[in-house]
């Protein structure tokens, strides 16, 4: 039998992501409500190594739910991944008796947990939140909706002089690893071409077809490219159409990090509630080194090395939906 945990840590780390502060509202909230005693720790694991935590209160979330970024701050920390940067980080927790940790952030984080869960005895839950939504066991992570959709506002407007000079517009969107804001954002706001990390990007295809509608006259094209694209991002793709297309009037947006703040949506507040509620709670019923994730609207814990080692698969049929709704 696993002990009762009484007190709990919480932290963000990673990139934020618009919602991380409701799920720490919920985190603390619920913990409260069980009588827990509920520390913040500050940066990340960086605050876990440097001992920068605080005792928080039901008013120490007061009025964050529709905040964007992180109140506890975020950080990737390079010492946590050392053997000594975890042992400072546990000499921290123990002095203060906690014995429960929630981390909220992304596949880099979940790692870190899961080492030091390995080498300590305090079981460690996992709530993603990250834009890229690129994590197995979960349908949704804290922040992609709101993520998305700035970027579909964006690119409406972008499509709106796109049109008015029929030019070819080349919009890069965030996503190292994954391509989930490219896809969503580009079905949602009609692209033409949609070119992830996770696929080869056809090239040769897209100059094709860039070339017939310049022989019709009717250049207009937009292209959604993630940052983590086979080319290097929109620039790079830029610079092969102009090469080979050098009567093309060809235009790049890079929308980088508005795409990461802003006031998070229903949805990732909701999600953000709900995966803060039951990380407290999988705690106290001894669940231990968990991701949190929604499947097909329910609840599902993926033990955290299984979450960290798979990724989430983009489906090789929305690839062909891309291509037959923009013919
Ligand atoms: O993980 C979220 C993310 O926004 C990725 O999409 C992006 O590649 C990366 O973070 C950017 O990180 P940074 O803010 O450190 O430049």
């Amino acid at each position: 039998m696993s002990k009762k945990v009484t007190r709990i840590g919480v932290l963000t780390s990673g990139g934020d992501s618009p919602g991380m502060n409701a799920a720490i509202r919920a985190v603390v909230r619920t913990g409260l409500y069980h009588e827990l005693e509920v520390f913040g720790i500050m940066r990340g694991y960086q605050g876990m190594v440097e001992d920068d935590i605080f005792r928080m209160e039901s008013r120490s979330v007061a009025n964050i739910i529709q905040r964007g970024g992180t109140i506890l701050k975020t950080a990737r920390c390079k010492e946590f991944f050392e053997p000594e940067g975890r042992r400072k980080a546990y000499e921290n927790l123990r002095k203060r008796g906690i014995d429960g940790l929630v981390i909220i952030g992304g596949d880099g984080s979940f790692r870190g947990a899961q080492k030091f869960s390995n080498e300590y005895d305090i079981p460690c839950v996992g709530v993603p939140g990250t834009i890229d939504r690129d994590m197995a066991g979960t349908e949704v992570t804290i922040g992609f909706d709101t993520a998305v959709n700035t970027a579909v506002q964006a690119i409406d407007k972008i499509r709106d002089t796109m049109d008015a000079h029929d030019r070819v517009f080349i919009v890069e969107v965030m996503g190292r690893d994954a391509g989930y804001i490219a896809l969503h954002s580009g079905i949602a706001t009609g692209a033409e071409n949609i070119l992830i990390p996770e696929t080869k990007t056809d090239i040769e295809a897209i100059i094709e077809s860039l070339t017939e509608k310049e022989k019709r006259k009717k250049l207009v094209n937009l292209i959604v490219v993630a940052e983590g694209e086979e080319f290097g991002g929109a620039n790079e793709v830029a610079k092969v159409i102009r090469e080979r297309m050098p009567n093309a009037d060809v235009r790049v947006t890079v929308l980088g990090h508005i795409q990461r703040g802003g006031t998070p949506s229903c949805e990732d507040r909701l999600v953000a509630s709900h995966m803060g509620y039951y990380a407290v709670e999988s705690l106290l019923l001894g669940r231990k080194n968990v991701m949190v994730g929604v499947i097909n609207n329910k609840i599902h814990y993926t033990p955290l090395d299984k979450a960290v080692k798979e990724k989430h698969k983009i489906g090789q049929e929305w690839m062909k939906i891309v291509k037959i709704l923009a013919s």
